[in-house]
């Protein structure tokens, strides 16, 4: 037997400028930079406490945030901005990019084995990668890094072009030069870097020798005494006497190349971030994090040509979730929940979802606080959550024929605007929904999925293109169409079903259509109680 659960998703994919909800990337995105609990499976729970690390613990004188940052860094140094080639695009995953000189150490592959695993269908490792950064910077003392999404996964190795500490002042300056940096850039740059982690004695034995300390088994000559923390360097990593830094002070001086790069333009650059960063930046703006952030942004933000990233991703106010129909006879059980952030406290807060029909008429319904009720995350911001429905957690019960439009919030008799400040609607797709007489065959492990298409969705405000059935695995989609849409048969006044069997363990399908020429998911079937009904039951 194969129990089932039927999520029901209604998410649409929509253009990434102006982002107003819904969008599956940007949704998801902001979610994974806002939503911080630093719990499992949540991406700071790997960098909470910030000298966490992959493997071995806090005793090997590693970090997950120091090599998360160098990732990006090395990923992104490939930039060529004469041709638009390279640039931050997960390139570093190919092993064939690991196995350069230019990338010595286990770094990367370490940081893929985390982060990658925030990716899936619509956010790409590459702005996983990105978000490691932004994370580990500000979760780790830094300033916060603006975000924008939509990067996308390089599908070969770039051209080789990180630079390595052996190098000539003239060749790191030519270097940077083609990343787009200039000079003085590159000495923030490589200083704002340089504030974490260090050089291990394995990959580089001509810069650091083996050092015997059972708090530093990987024997990493860190670059400050606050390795794991984001700071500006107060022991001073411009001057001999008052440094670390085994790229200023190394005995080698060869592969001093922090030394060369920081006294470049006669320690201007340096002076001015050090002496500017005698003021905490946790209390004041400082120059060093300001300096840091937007130049950390600029990296993450260095793509290939033709890759077109969204605006900041800042949280939404309102953020509906969890979408779901299930068609019911002539009943279009409707559920979800929403969440607002911020909210100024009102223990008699009255919270009403409103929607229109595609009759034209007006519906109202209360509101009732959700499970995860209010929760304060943690850079601070506060989430009310409630749900759609009433006490039996069944949804609101619509009238099929009526269905939804849109929807809107209201708070006190105040409607709720989108993050534009202009919007109050919120777009609903009620076109191709799920229907409750979906069953599972028990004599041959089948799940007959049905479908329920709108009839009016062919002529009037969409038109169903395809539907299909499609296996989701992280990146990569297989969809296979099940049927056209013009053979269906009338069901009720609204709806017309259709029906397709999965034989064997249905993990990982969706049920998608193709709306107005946009591709959506209608639902996701999963391996979980509660069971999908027997269908024996209905043959009876
Ligand atoms: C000329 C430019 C640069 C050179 C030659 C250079 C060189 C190095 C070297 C040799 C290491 C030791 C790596 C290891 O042992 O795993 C290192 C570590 C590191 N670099 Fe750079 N780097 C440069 C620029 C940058 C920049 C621009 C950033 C980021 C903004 C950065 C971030 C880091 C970080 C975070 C580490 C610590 C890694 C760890 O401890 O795991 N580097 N760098
Ligand atoms: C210094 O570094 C260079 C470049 O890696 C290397 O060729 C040389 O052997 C090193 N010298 C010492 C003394 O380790
Ligand atoms: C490493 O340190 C331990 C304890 O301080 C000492 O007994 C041992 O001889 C050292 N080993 C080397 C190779 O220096
Ligand atoms: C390792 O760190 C612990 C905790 O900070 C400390 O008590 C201990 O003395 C350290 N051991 C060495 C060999 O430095
Ligand atoms: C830059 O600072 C370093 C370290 O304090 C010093 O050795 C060097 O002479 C300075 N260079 C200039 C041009 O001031
Ligand atoms: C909610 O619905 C009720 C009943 O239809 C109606 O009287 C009321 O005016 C509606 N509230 C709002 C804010 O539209
Ligand atoms: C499974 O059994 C049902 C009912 O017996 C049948 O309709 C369906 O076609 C079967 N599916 C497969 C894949 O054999």
């Amino acid at each position: 037997m194969f129990p089932l659960t039927l999520f029901l998703t209604s998410t649409c994919f929509a253009t990434v400028h102006g982002y107003l909800w819904p969008s599956p990337m940007l949704d998801e995105l902001e979610s994974l930079l806002y939503e911080i609990t630093a719990q499992p499976p949540d991406m700071a729970s790997f960098i909470s406490p910030c000298d966490s690390f992959i493997s071995g613990g806090i005793q090997t004188g590693r970090s997950n945030p120091a090599d998360w940052i160098r990732t990006a860094y090395h990923d992104m140094a490939t930039h060529n901005i004469a041709d638009g080639t390279g640039g931050l695009d997960a390139s570093i995953r190919f092993a064939e990019e690991q196995a350069r000189p230019e990338n010595a150490g286990n770094g990367f592959s370490n940081t893929l084995g985390v982060v990658a695993g925030f990716s899936s269908r619509y956010v790409s490792i590459a702005d996983t990668i990105a978000l490691g950064t932004v994370m580990a910077v500000e979760f780790c003392g830094g300033p916060r890094i603006p975000f924008r999404g939509g990067r996308i996964d390089a599908t070969e190795p770039n051209l080789p072009g990180v630079p390595e500490p052996d190098q000539t002042l003239d060749s790191h300056i030519a270097s940077f030069a083609r990343q787009g940096f200039t000079q003085q850039e590159m000495i923030t740059l490589v200083a704002c870097g340089h504030t974490f982690g260090g050089v291990q004695h394995e990959p580089f034995p001509n810069i650091v020798h083996e050092i015997n300390d059972s708090n530093n088994t990987q024997s990493v000559a860190h670059f400050d005494t606050t390795n794991i923390h984001f700071d500006n360097n107060r022991y001073g990593n411009i001057s001999p006497a008052r440094t670390q830094n085994p790229l200023v002070v190394g005995f080698n001086d060869t592969t001093n190349s922090d030394k060369r790069i920081f006294s470049s333009d006669g320690n201007v650059t340096m002076r001015s971030l050090h002496y500017a960063a005698k003021f905490s930046f946790a209390n004041s703006p400082d120059l060093f994090a300001s300096s840091c952030s937007s130049l950390l942004a600029r990296m993450l933000d260095t793509v290939p040509r033709g890759v077109v990233l969204s605006d900041v991703i800042t949280p939404l106010p309102v953020k509906p979730g969890n979408i779901q129909f299930s068609l019911d006879g002539d009943v279009l059980q409707f559920t979800g929940n929403v969440r607002f952030f911020n909210l100024p406290s009102n223990t008699n807060r009255i919270a009403l979802l409103l929607w229109d029909d595609h009759l034209g008429a007006t519906h109202n319904s209360t509101l009732l606080p959700s499970l995860a009720g209010t929760f304060t995350y943690q850079l601070g911001d506060v989430a009310t959550t409630y749900r759609f429905g009433g006490d039996d957690f069944r949804g609101i019960a619509l009238d099929a024929a009526a269905g939804i439009v849109n929807m809107q919030f209201m708070l006190d008799g105040k409607l709720q605007t989108q993050q534009d400040e202009k919007t109050v609607d919120f777009a609903v797709q009620d076109s191709v929904v799920l229907s409750s007489t979906s069953c599972f065959y028990g004599n041959n492990a089948t799940a007959r999925i049905d479908v329920a298409v709108r009839l009016s969705a062919k002529t009037a405000a969409a038109s169903v293109k395809s539907l299909y059935i499609e296996i989701e695995d992280r990146s990569s989609v297989t969809k296979s169409d099940f049927f056209a849409v013009d053979s269906s048969a009338k069901v009720n006044e609204a709806y017309t079903m259709w029906s397709v069997n999965i034989p064997g363990s249905p993990f990982n399908r969706n049920v998608g259509a193709e709306i107005d020429g946009v591709e959506v998911v209608v639902a996701k079937v999963m391996r979980t109680l509660p069971a999908l009904p027997s269908c024996d039951s209905d043959e009876s």
